[in-house]
């Protein structure tokens, strides 16, 4: 049976990625606000803010497509219940994407932090793909929607630990 595959947040600029994993024609889950308006029936609207709703949301696409074999998570903060659910209920890979801030070298403890979220978790391996910038001939911009989408795509083939889109160094060069 192919693979359940759970993107939380890919109506944004992870919609390629998820266009992608659709074209595979695997059982895909889609977790947001508005996931059934882009995922018909694979989709599952919840708030991640809203615990009740997101855990409920979980358990819907666990229903319909049994235990997620991969995960792809973008939330905007992890001060929130929602990540450590959605790490619970994955039985292999969870790839977390991360903003810039993450590498910020004035809090050097922030990968970490965020992995922490699958701490004593046996079941849930994680992956951490931080979101860089480019520089180029001097000029520095954030990535753009398709090189999110696609470099997320690589970091799940290579199976790294730490993956990093675009670059952060030097920091003080970031847009
Ligand atoms: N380093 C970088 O280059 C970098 C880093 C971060 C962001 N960015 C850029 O910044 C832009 C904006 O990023 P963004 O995160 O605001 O937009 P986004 O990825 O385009 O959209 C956010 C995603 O999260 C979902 N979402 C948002 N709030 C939610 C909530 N409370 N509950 C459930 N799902 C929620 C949205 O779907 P629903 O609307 O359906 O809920 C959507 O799928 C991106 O387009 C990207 O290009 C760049």
């Amino acid at each position: 049976m192919s693979p359940h595959i759970l993107v939380v947040g890919g109506t944004g600029m992870l919609s390629g990625l998820v266009e992608a994993l659709a074209g595979d024609g695997g059982r895909l889950s889609l977790l947001s606000r508005q996931a059934s308006k882009a995922a018909g029936q694979g989709g599952f609207d919840c708030d991640y803010h809203d615990t009740e709703a997101f855990a409920a949301a979980l358990r819907a696409a666990v229903e319909r497509s049994g235990p997620i074999n991969l995960a792809i998570a973008w939330f905007h903060t992890l001060k929130i219940a929602a990540p450590r659910l959605l790490a619970e209920q994955v039985s292999g890979r969870l790839f977390q994407v991360l903003g810039s801030a993450t590498a910020d070298p004035g809090h050097p403890d922030r990968l970490a932090r965020a992995a922490s979220v699958a701490a004593d978790l046996p079941a849930c391996r994680l992956r951490q793909v931080v979101l860089g910038f480019k520089l180029i001939d001097g000029d520095a911009r954030w990535l753009t929607n398709a090189e999110i989408s696609q470099g997320v795509l690589d970091a799940v083939s290579a199976d790294r630990a730490l993956t990093i889109l675009g670059q952060v160094e030097p920091w003080s060069a970031r847009p």
